[in-house]
């Protein structure tokens, strides 16, 4: 694999799909572990745009019956975080009394996912669960609970595989990490 430009900026080969793929089955795994034989119908809740590729991938390997949503929300602009967390859409269905696993492509301060935990808790969801395919541990400095995590990266930004440098590179089928 080659570095790639987006936009004005450099990316580097970081994360094969092979790994990535890895990284979901074993994911996949656990969260079967907790739903196989369940009840109800769990919302799978996928944090658009950036968790399509990773939603879309976890869906295949669920052996339980669960429902799709979608939400929209906003924090990054370019390559850093504003802090300020905003709901541009969803979520497109109603979660009262329902379990939802929000499907998260990454965790970085972790201000998106506190903004939609609590969001979803104000409308009513029985059980908020994080499902998030990559985490950057050394940014993460909140209390919720991350209920499953694919992959640990250090403190670096990247794209490829549904994550973007302003719109540019969700299509890449590895991940790329910023080259300084
Ligand atoms: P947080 O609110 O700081 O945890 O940021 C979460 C959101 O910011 C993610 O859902 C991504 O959309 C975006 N984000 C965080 N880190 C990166 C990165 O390294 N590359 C691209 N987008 C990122």
């Amino acid at each position: 694999m080659e570095t790639i430009t987006l936009h004005d900026k450099t990316f580097r080969p970081f994360i094969p799909y092979d790994r990535i793929e890895s990284a979901i089955d074993a994911v996949a795994r656990k969260i079967n572990l907790d739903y196989e034989g369940c009840e109800d119908i769990p919302v799978l809740l996928c944090t658009l745009n950036g968790a399509i590729m990773f939603t879309s991938e976890l869906m295949k390997r669920l052996r339980f019956k669960c429902e799709l949503s979608c939400i929209k929300l906003s924090s990054y602009q370019g390559t850093r975080s504003t802090g300020t967390v905003l709901t541009t859409l969803g979520p497109t269905c109603d979660v009262k009394g329902r379990r939802v696993i929000i499907c998260e492509d990454i965790v970085d301060t972790g201000n998106t996912i506190v903004a939609m935990q609590e969001m979803l808790e104000d409308q009513g969801a029985e059980e908020v669960r994080i499902c998030t395919m990559l985490l950057k541990p050394d940014v993460y400095d909140k209390d919720v609970k991350l209920d499953y995590v694919g992959m640990e990266i250090p403190n670096a930004f990247i794209v490829g595989f549904g994550l973007d440098y302003n719109e540019l590179g969700r299509n890449l089928k590895d991940i790329y990490v910023l080259d300084k």
